[in-house]
């Protein structure tokens, strides 16, 4: 009888599945009954949660008891399946506002002078409303005045939502304030920090529990372009910053576009910055583009206490040019190592290529290790400074041509690694739809699930003459792609490298140093699908583009934010920075969207409920296993 892996002994099989993949378990133990026990086997599941994706949210809940570590291997191999696939388990109108934030799973959204605080994760956690008026009146000392305030929303982390309040008249009046959002806070003790803003040119706020950071692109370098002050307080009375601390100013740090240019982020007690250039000139004779990467403690805001390397290999001018408007640049952390990576998108055309594609790249950051930071000084130079001027390259006649204030830039070519390198269109013979700018109204990479997410507006698909709906429609546009075996099929077929003796012929067949993977590519997918193909999809289509209270001469703005799990995303009428429009969570996870939302009286009509019976059909869909009112056709997943 030919040996099989169910018949293996289970010490064997366990050894065998650890050192798997994650996705290769799961798959493996979806062969067959007799493998299905696998997943059974506690041991197993813990071991491989920790061994690939420890940093989950998941991974955090089984540690803690919440859930089982089977339940976990569950939950993130559904929920990437459901992402990468286009597939959603959930779909729903959360509320209306003007604007939102969500991190962390918690959902803040603000209409009139309330912030609305909801946990998406949970589905027993109550809908918390703060009414700003009060908080604010409520707060002793000096602070956001006058009758007319505006505010607006800037970042959420740990129960703590940071708030721009201003006045509208002429006269300033500029405050930056942290709002608890936990249960149960007197209102007089909401506000954790408040503090009186010179400019909020380009604010953003960056928090944990116990520091904020607030950077401002207000100061003014040696050469005359505006760059980034950083200032942050502490805010839990534990820690502490010098009160006499002065402003950090970012020098030569370039770009002011959060999002396409640079981006911030608090992690593991670093603040980092990121720019994807490192000089405000465009040089005439330059090779190679580089990212400029800072970082310091958070105890620590000072310039010698800064890190900075400006020389994180970006790409070759060679390789071709870019188009600017596709450019989208974020930092996200690794779900399996908890590293903070840059995740850069880019539309170029490659290669002399004449028609432009879009890729994904991921890319480590690095600093060179300190010396050692003796001076305590708070404002002694930085200890590492940027980088000096690196090499020229040899034999580029175009060096000769260099003029003595020629800051030109040049690094050896990096390979490019599959790895590292999504392709928009990995598969080639893809015939998916491409959209065009103006019809992308959101854009994404989901470094968790491999996965890159577009919200496009879809001319075509309620265009049929039966469709219940009109005009253009919002849809997901995903691609994704999966770690392929290292060996194809048809090479372990012709190498016979399934036999024991196989393995040595396949020296040629590249990869095999493991210094690359090898990716299999889904094709791009649109969901929902059209509207006329079945009721739930009808349905769908209401959801995902609610009707408007007002439509304005202006179009649409249109606001995202995903998270490895879900997609929330807000339409605002025109461009009223105002004007409240609906809030819509589509979410790929199992468990979200059974969620209740609780109401208080006075809300009624900017939350529905589950209590709403007539809306509440039209305002929620979700995804059942073997329940056939979802959707009798099943074409909507
Ligand atoms: C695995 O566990 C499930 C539920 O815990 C149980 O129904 C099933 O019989 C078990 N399968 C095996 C092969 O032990
Ligand atoms: C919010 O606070 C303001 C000012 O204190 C008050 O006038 C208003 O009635 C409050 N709103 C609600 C719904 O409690
Ligand atoms: C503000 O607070 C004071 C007392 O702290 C109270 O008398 C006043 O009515 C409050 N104003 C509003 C608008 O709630
Ligand atoms: C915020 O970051 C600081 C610096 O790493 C850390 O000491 C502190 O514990 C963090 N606070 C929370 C509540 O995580
Ligand atoms: C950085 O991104 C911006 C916006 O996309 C672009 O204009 C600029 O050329 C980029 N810098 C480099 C060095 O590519
Ligand atoms: C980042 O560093 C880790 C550990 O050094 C390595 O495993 C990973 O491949 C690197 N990623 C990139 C994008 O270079
Ligand atoms: C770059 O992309 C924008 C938006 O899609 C497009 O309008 C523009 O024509 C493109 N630029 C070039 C040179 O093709």
């Amino acid at each position: 009888m030919p040996p099989s892996l169910d018949r293996l002994p289970f010490d064997i099989l366990f050894c065998i599945a650890s050192s798997l993949t994650f996705d290769d378990v799961v798959r493996l133990s979806l062969t067959c009954r007799q493998l299905r026990l696998l997943l059974n086997e506690s041991t197993l599941c813990r071991r491989t949660i920790e061994a690939h994706i420890p940093h989950s949210k998941e991974a955090k809940l089984a540690q803690r008891q919440q859930i089982t570590y089977r339940e976990a291997v569950q939950r993130i191999y559904e929920r990437r399946e459901a992402f990468a696939k286009a597939l959603p388990y959930s779909a729903r109108i959360l509320g209306e506002g003007f604007a939102f934030t969500y991190r962390q799973g918690i959902l803040c959204f603000a209409s009139g002078k309330y912030i609305r605080v909801l946990d998406i994760h949970s589905s027993s956690s109550p809908l918390r409303v703060i009414n700003l008026s009060s908080v604010i009146n409520a707060t002793a000392g000096a602070g956001p005045s006058g009758a007319e305030l505006k505010f607006s929303l800037l970042y959420y982390s740990d129960d703590i939502i940071a708030v721009h309040c201003e006045s509208r008249s002429r006269s300033g009046n500029n405050w930056l304030l942290a709002i608890s959002t936990k249960v149960d806070v007197p209102e007089s003790q909401r506000v954790v920090a408040k503090v009186e803003l010179e400019s909020s040119s380009r604010l953003f706020v960056r928090h944990n529990a116990s520091f904020i950071y607030w950077g401002t692109h207000s100061g003014t370098g040696t050469h005359g372009h505006h760059e980034w002050i950083i200032q942050g307080i502490s805010i839990d009375g534990k820690h502490v910053i010098p009160s006499d601390t002065r402003p950090l100013q970012l020098e030569e740090f370039v770009g002011s576009d959060i999002g396409s240019t640079v981006a911030f982020e608090i992690h593991e007690g670093y603040f980092y910055a990121l720019s994807n250039q490192t000089s405000f000139d465009v040089e005439e004779v330059d090779w190679t583009s580089f990212y400029h990467c800072a970082r310091f403690p958070l105890e620590r805001p000072f310039r010698n206490a800064l890190e900075v390397n400006t020389r994180i290999y970006r790409r070759q001018h060679a390789e071709g040019p870019i188009n600017d408007s596709w450019t989208d640049l974020s930092l996200q952390v690794d779900e399996a190592t908890n590293y903070l990576v840059i995740v850069e998108s880019r539309r170029e055309w490659l290669d002399g290529a004449s028609k432009q594609y879009r890729t994904f790249y991921t890319q480590n950051i690095t600093f060179p290790r300190r010396e050692s930071s003796a001076s305590t000084s708070p404002d002694a130079s930085p200890s590492i400074g940027p980088s000096a001027a690196g090499p020229l390259p040899e034999d580029d006649p175009l060096v000769a041509l260099l003029a003595s204030g020629n800051n030109a830039h040049w690094a050896p070519f990096e390979t490019r690694h599959a790895r590292y390198t999504h392709p928009e269109y990995g598969v080639e013979t893809d015939t998916a739809r491409s959209f065009i700018l103006a019809r992308t109204k959101f854009r994404a990479y989901s470094l968790s699930c491999s996965s890159f997410i577009d919200l496009v507006e879809d001319e075509k698909c309620c265009a049929a003459s039966a469709s219940p709906c009109t005009g253009p429609c919002l849809r997901l546009r995903i691609g994704s792609r999966r770690l392929a075996p290292l060996y194809s099929d048809e090479f372990l077929h012709d190498s016979g490298a399934g036999k024991a003796t196989g393995i040595q012929e396949a020296v040629s067949y590249p990869p095999l140093s493991g210094a690359d993977d090898r990716f299999r590519y889904s094709r791009i997918k649109l969901w929902p699908p059209a509207a006329s193909s079945c009721p739930c999809a009808a349905r769908l289509h209401r959801i995902l583009n609610p009707s408007q209270p007002r439509e304005s001469g202006h179009g649409k703005t249109l606001v995202g934010v995903i998270d490895e799990r879900s997609l929330i995303y807000m339409v605002r009428p025109g461009r009223d920075e105002e004007a409240v429009g609906p809030i819509v969570l589509v979410s790929f996870d199992r468990e979200i969207g059974r969620l209740a939302v609780s109401n208080d009286d006075d809300m009624a009509d900017s939350v529905m409920g589950d209590d709403v019976s007539a809306g509440e059909e039209e305002l929620h869909w979700r995804w059942e296993p073997g329940k056939s009112s979802a959707c009798s056709s099943g074409a909507c997943r």
